[in-house]
Formats: C-alpha cells, sequence, structure tokens
C-alpha cells in the first residue's frame, strides 16, 4: 500500500484527467474510512470523479478498495445456492416483496439486504415494518440461519458491509455527486459483492421516476456493474426496464404490501407479475436453476407460504390487518377517455409529500401513507370516476400532494397511447 500519497495529489491528477493508479485508490479510500481524508478533500475528488470519469480498471479497484473496508459474508454454508436482486430504485417498486418468497420457493436462497427510502423512490425496509411487529435489523448468525431455514430474508444491511461506501454515500448525497456512474456502480456493486451472494440481477430503472433518465446512461451504468460482478465471481446479468410509468396501482407504505400480497395470492396488477416473473426467470438461471418456472409457484401457493414463514421469523404477524392512514382523498378523473400517460415522478412526489417517505435521514414515515392509481395508461376512464385515491394521516399534506399530481396523467383518445415496453433490454 503507498503510505506516500497525499490528498491533494490525488484531487490534482483526476482534475488533471489523468488516471488514479492502484496504489492511490487503494490509499485514498482506506484513509477516507479512517478519517484521515478530509470530507472536503472528498467532496473534491467526487466532484472530480463526475466530471472527468473513471477507466474501468479505476472503477474496479475503488469497489475492491471499498469492498477491503469492511468485512465480508459467506453463504457457502447453505445447502442451495443463493440469488440476490437490486434494484436502482423507481415508485411503487415493490417488487423484493414478492420476488424474494418467490425465488426461494423454487429453492435458490435470496439474502436481501435493503435499504431504506430518501427522497420519491419508497425503501423496501418502509414498506416491510408497515406489517404489525416486524423487524428490519437481523444479526449475521440470524440472517443466515433464516436463510437456510426460510430461503428468504429482506434485512437491514449492517454497519460491517463497505463502511467506505456508507461514508461517501453521505457525502455524496450532500455535495451534489450522487448521479456519477462509476460512483453509482461502485457503490452499489461493492456491497453486494461483500454480501457473498452467488448470483445477482440488477434491475436499472430508466425514465423520469428513476436516476437514469435515457436508456444510453442506464446501458452504461448496467454494463458497469455486470462487469464489476463477473469480475469478482458473482454471476451477475442487468434488465433495463420502464420508470416512465409507476409500477402497479400503489405507491407508498403498507398499500404496496397490500399489493404485493395480491400478486403473492395469484392476483395483483399484471405488470407487477410480469417483472417479478421476469426477474425471478433471471435469478433462477442465474443461481442454475432454471429448470423450475416460478408461474407454478404463484398459482400453487408456495411463493405465498415462504412470504409467511419470512414475515413470522422477523417478528411480524402476516395474519394482522394492515395499518390504514387516517385520511383519504379522492381525485376524479377530469373527463372521459383513455389514459395516455401517468408520470412516474409525479406519483412517487405525491407519496412523499403525503408522508410514506422522509426528507431527512432521521425523519420518521406514515404506514398507511400513499397513493393509489385507479387506472393505468391504455384504460378507459369516464368523467367523475376516481382516479386517484390519496392517503394519508395529515390533511394539511394533501394540497402539496395534488400540486404533484397536476400535468402528472393525461387523458386523450386510444389512437394516442403507445404501450411501451416494461423490460426494455437485457444486458448480461
Ligand atoms: N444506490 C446506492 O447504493 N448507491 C448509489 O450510489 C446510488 C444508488
Amino acid at each position: 500500500m503507498g503510505g506516500d500519497h497525499d490528498a491533494v495529489e490525488v484531487i490534482a491528477a483526476k482534475r488533471d484527467r489523468r488516471e488514479l493508479s492502484d496504489d492511490q485508490i487503494d490509499w485514498v479510500v482506506g484513509a477516507y474510512t479512517r478519517g484521515e481524508v478530509a470530507d472536503e478533500q472528498m467532496s473534491a475528488l467526487a466532484m472530480a470523479i463526475l466530471l472527468n470519469g473513471m477507466s474501468r480498471r479505476e472503477i474496479g479497484r475503488w469497489t475492491a478498495a471499498m469492498i477491503a473496508s469492511g468485512e465480508r459474508m459467506d453463504f457457502s454454508s447453505l445447502s442451495r445456492p443463493t440469488a440476490d436482486k437490486h434494484s436502482t430504485g423507481g415508485v411503487g417498486d415493490k417488487i423484493t416483496l414478492p420476488l424474494a418468497p418467490l425465488v426461494a420457493a423454487c429453492g435458490v436462497a435470496v439474502p436481501q439486504l435493503s435499504g431504506r427510502g430518501l427522497g420519491h423512490t419508497g425503501g423496501t425496509l418502509d414498506k416491510l415494518e408497515s406489517v404489525p411487529g416486524w423487524r428490519a435489523a437481523l444479526s449475521n448468525d440470524e440472517l443466515l440461519a433464516q436463510l437456510e431455514s426460510v430461503g428468504a430474508v429482506v434485512c437491514a444491511a449492517g454497519d460491517g458491509l463497505a463502511p467506505a461506501d456508507k461514508k461517501l454515500y453521505a457525502l455524496r448525497d450532500v455535495t451534489g455527486t450522487v448521479p456519477a456512474i462509476p460512483l453509482i456502480a461502485s457503490s452499489i456493486m461493492s456491497k453486494k459483492i461483500a454480501e457473498g451472494t452467488g448470483a445477482l440481477v440488477l434491475d436499472v430503472k430508466v425514465g423520469t421516476g428513476a436516476f437514469m433518465r435515457t436508456v444510453d446512461e442506464a446501458r452504461e451504468l448496467a454494463t458497469t456493474m455486470v462487469a464489476l460482478g463477473q469480475d469478482a465471481g458473482v454471476s451477475t446479468v442487468a434488465l433495463l426496464t420502464d420508470m416512465s410509468t409507476p409500477l402497479g396501482l400503489t405507491a407508498g407504505n403498507a398499500v404496496e404490501v397490500q399489493e404485493s400480497v395480491d400478486v403473492l395470492a395469484g392476483g395483483g396488477p399484471a405488470d407487477v407479475v410480469e417483472l417479478t416473473l421476469a426477474l425471478a426467470r433471471e435469478m433462477l438461471a442465474a443461481a442454475g436453476r432454471d429448470d423450475v418456472d416460478p408461474a407454478d409457484k404463484l398459482a400453487d401457493g408456495s411463493a405465498m407460504d415462504v412470504w409467511r414463514a419470512m414475515i413470522s421469523a422477523q417478528g411480524g404477524d402476516p395474519s394482522a390487518p394492515l395499518p390504514t392512514a387516517r385520511e383519504t382523498h379522492v381525485v376524479p378523473a377530469p373527463s372521459s377517455g383513455t389514459i395516455t400517460r401517468l408520470d412516474a415522478l409525479a406519483v412517487g412526489l405525491a407519496a412523499w409529500r403525503l408522508g410514506a417517505g422522509r426528507a431527512r435521514k432521521e425523519d420518521a414515515v406514515q404506514a398507511g401513507a400513499g397513493v393509489v392509481w385507479h387506472a393505468r395508461p391504455g384504460d378507459e376512464v369516464t368523467e367523475g370516476q376516481p382516479l386517484f385515491t390519496l392517503h394519508t394521516d395529515d390533511a394539511d399534506r394533501i394540497p402539496r400532494a395534488l400540486e404533484s399530481l397536476e400535468g402528472g396523467y393525461e387523458i386523450g383518445d386510444a389512437a394516442s397511447h403507445a404501450p411501451s415496453p416494461l423490460v426494455i433490454e437485457r444486458v448480461g
């Protein structure tokens, strides 16, 4: 390890568009994690990386240095293969909830270490915490034991995994340096590789409700992450999927859990079922179990059995009624016609403003808050019929949520609705 670097030399190299050496990368990531490189120096370096980019070699080394900053988990003692899924985040993206038990029901263990929501995309842990009694924090031993007994775990990522990323992500959040492909790819992949999954499927979202607004950007992020995973020996593929329209018919916490349970019961919105099955098939293939058809496990109730076991194992009551919000407000359709557009960002912001998400890390979320829409693009509506129902504990939040929905949808004639595919491209 190079002990004779200094932060200014590393910052200046990236400022002047030079490639950083392996030694410089190992040193700066390690020294930042130990507190020897100051936040303002790492902010300058992150901005230089955002502006000037990194080569594949630099991204690989940066990822390895972030993994080396913490512990690595090992699932090799389990009796079945492991596969995980990561989504870059979208509105109404509750797919982890039906997917983890479904893949487990097909014989592949799913260690899904998740986060909380920040901004307009919801967090999986926030959604599950609306289930009475359910707890997100598990020790590594509890995680391993549940993976063996139930086959699926959704829990909070512990502090031991990639601590360099934890520190750097918080800094990027407040310095305008989140949307840099080398930093996003290394952030996501350092956590997934350290987690120890054997196979990984990435759901890279594209559209108004996503980090990546264009297919070209999403493809570059996906290609970078797939290469990082494969170089680390993790069987990795990515699907680019649409996030200009929100998924399903709900965005929020308890409302999304209910929709997920509907999918596990054999119903639910067609797009949620389609994406759940597409990701399940990729996870099974990546883990070497493409002999099983996940559609059968949804239909025969075995995925629902794993869901119930997974919730119970973490203290939750899968039979308890889900919490509901104190206030509801219905938005009627202003005219008759076909829904031609429903904007993911508008719906995500409305759910967030109703209390489903948080503005600062320390804020609490409301379990019952969210938006339910009663029609999707392509559906016919009649003037006056309910289009959205807003849910919140706090009526004062409704006007701001209504403002974010203004201009967020269009009703026109059927001929002007061009359906767009949900799965846009596969990278792997
Ligand atoms: N999610 C992460 O974990 N890291 C990023 O940098 C962006 C999204």
